[in-house]
C-alpha cells in the first residue's frame, strides 16, 4: 500500500502533523505495525565502517544518549508542530533551560531576563552562574520594553523571556523583544511552555531559541516529564552535543513514546482548554469573595489587547487569582476544592491548583493583593467546564 508522505511536514496541517510526523510504520518483522513500537535500546548496530559516522548528526542512531527511534520522532514532530529546522529533547524542562544557558553562555557575557518567570530561572540565573561562573543576569520587566532597552550592556549575550509569565500571565510582545535582542546582536530565547503550538509559535515572532517543559500541555497527561529547545541547525547543534550528549540528560524512549502519542491531541486539548479557561476566568471574575484574577483573555487584564494580537486561537489555560482575605483563606477555599486537585504543574488532563506563597513566588514583583495572600494558580484539564465551576463554586460558598 502507498503511504501518504507523512514525514513531509510542510505539506500537512498542524492537526495532520500532530499525528503522522514522527510516527515511523515499522516493516518486516514487525508485521507493519501502524504505531512506532517503544525501542528500549541502549545501543544501535554501527556499520562496519563506525569511525566514519557523524557522532552527533540528529539522526544517526547510536547510543540513547545521543538519539533513539523514540526521541528522534518526537524531535521530528515537535520541530513539526513549532515550525522548526530543529529540535533536542530533554528529560525534564529544566534541563532544556540548562542546556539553553550553559550552551550559549560563557564567562563574562550577561542576560537580560524576565523578572517573572518559573522560578528555577532564578536560581540558575541568580544563584548558579554569576557565582560560579561569572555570568551576570539583570531581571527586568520584559513587558516594559524601555526597561529592557536599558539593561541590554555591550556584553548581553542572551534576552530570555515568557510568553505569558509563570505565574502570573504577564504578557510579553515578543516581536518588541526579538528586535530589541538582535538590535543588541544577543540570541533572544523564549520560554513558550505556557503557549503551546497551537496558541503560539515564537520562531515566526522572532525568537532564535524556543524552549518548552513537555511535562505541561504538549504531553498533556501529567505521566511524564520531558522538555526541548528548537531553533535552527546552528544553535541546536550545540545544544544536542554539549547538553543532550554530554551532560546526559536524554529522554528516556518510553517518556518520549508517551509524549509522542499525549502530543497527537494537542490540537483538540488547546481547543478545549482555551474556551474553558475563558468560561471559568469569567466565572471567576464576577465572583464577589474573588479579590482578583489574572487571565489575558479578560479585558481587564492590563495586557489584554497584546495578548488579543499575539493569541489569536487562545489565551492560555492557566488563571491567577485570589481571594478576598488572607493566605488562610486561600488555603482553606483549596482544601474544599472537591474535582480541581491541590497539585504543581498545568496542562495535565485533570484540572490542577496551586497556592503559591510569596517565598515562592518572588512577590516583589507582583500586585499588592498576592503579596499578601499569595497566588493561586489554576491550570484547565479536560474536564466539562460547568463542573469545574460548581466545584470552585461550592468552595467558595464555605468561605
Ligand atoms: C514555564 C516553565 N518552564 C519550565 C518548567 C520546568 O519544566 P519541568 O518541570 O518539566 O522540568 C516549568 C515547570 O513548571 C514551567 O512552568
Amino acid at each position: 500500500m502507498t503511504q501518504p508522505d507523512r514525514e513531509n511536514a510542510a505539506s500537512l496541517s498542524f492537526e495532520s502533523a500532530a499525528v503522522h510526523v514522527g510516527n515511523v510504520h515499522m516493516g518486516s518483522r514487525m508485521g507493519t505495525a501502524v504505531r512506532t513500537p517503544i525501542v528500549m535500546a541502549n545501543s544501535y548496530e554501527l556499520p562496519y565502517d563506525a569511525p566514519a559516522l557523524d557522532w552527533h548528526a540528529p539522526d544517526q542512531f547510536l547510543y540513547q544518549r545521543n538519539t533513539g527511534v523514540n526521541q528522534n520522532g518526537l524531535e521530528k514532530r515537535l520541530a513539526a508542530l513549532e515550525g522548526a529546522e530543529e529540535c533536542v529533547v530533554f528529560a525534564t524542562g529544566v534541563a532544556a533551560m540548562y542546556a539553553v544557558f550553559f550552551t550559549t553562555l560563557k564567562s563574562g557575557d550577561h542576560v537580560v531576563c524576565t523578572n517573572i518567570g518559573y522560578n528555577a530561572l532564578r536560581r540558575i540565573l541568580e544563584g548558579l552562574l554569576p557565582t560560579k561562573y561569572g555570568i551576570q543576569t539583570t531581571f527586568v520587566d520584559t513587558s516594559d520594553l524601555a526597561a529592557v532597552r536599558a539593561a541590554i550592556r555591550p556584553t548581553t549575550k542572551l534576552v530570555h523571556c515568557e510568553v505569558l509569565a509563570n505565574p502570573v500571565n504577564r504578557v510579553q510582545d515578543i516581536d518588541a523583544l526579538a528586535a530589541i535582542a538582535h538590535d543588541a546582536g544577543a540570541i533572544f530565547s523564549v520560554d513558550s511552555t505556557y503557549t503551546p503550538p497551537g496558541w503560539f509559535r515564537p520562531l515566526e515572532h522572532g525568537a532564535d531559541i524556543v524552549q518548552h517543559s513537555l511535562t505541561k500541555y504538549i504531553n498533556g497527561h501529567g505521566d511524564a516529564m520531558g522538555g526541548a529547545v528548537l531553533g535552527n541547525h546552528e544553535l541546536l547543534e550545540p545544544i544536542r552535543i554539549d547538553a543532550q550528549v554530554d551532560m546526559g540528560a536524554a529522554l528516556s524512549p518510553f517518556n518520549a513514546w508517551l509524549i509522542t502519542r499525549g502530543s497527537v491531541t494537542l490540537p483538540l486539548r488547546l481547543r478545549h482548554i482555551a474556551a474553558a479557561t475563558q468560561q471559568i476566568a469569567e466565572f471567576l471574575e464576577a465572583h464577589p469573595k474573588i479579590a482578583h484574577v489574572d487571565y489575558p483573555g479578560l479585558p481587564s487584564h492590563p495586557q489584554h489587547e497584546l495578548a488579543a494580537r499575539q493569541l489569536p486561537h487562545g489565551f492560555g489555560g492557566t488563571i491567577a487569582f485570589c481571594l478576598e482575605g488572607t493566605q488562610a483563606t486561600q488555603s482553606e477555599f483549596v482544601s474544599k476544592l472537591r474535582l480541581v486537585t491541590s497539585a504543581v504543574s498545568l496542562g495535565h488532563d485533570e484540572s490542577l491548583i496551586v497556592h503559591l506563597s510569596l517565598e515562592d513566588a518572588h512577590a516583589v514583583e507582583f500586585a499588592d493583593v498576592y503579596k499578601s495572600n499569595g497566588i493561586l494558580r489554576f491550570s484547565m484539564g479536560l474536564e466539562n467546564p460547568e463542573d469545574i465551576i460548581a466545584d470552585l463554586a461550592a468552595a467558595l460558598e464555605t468561605i
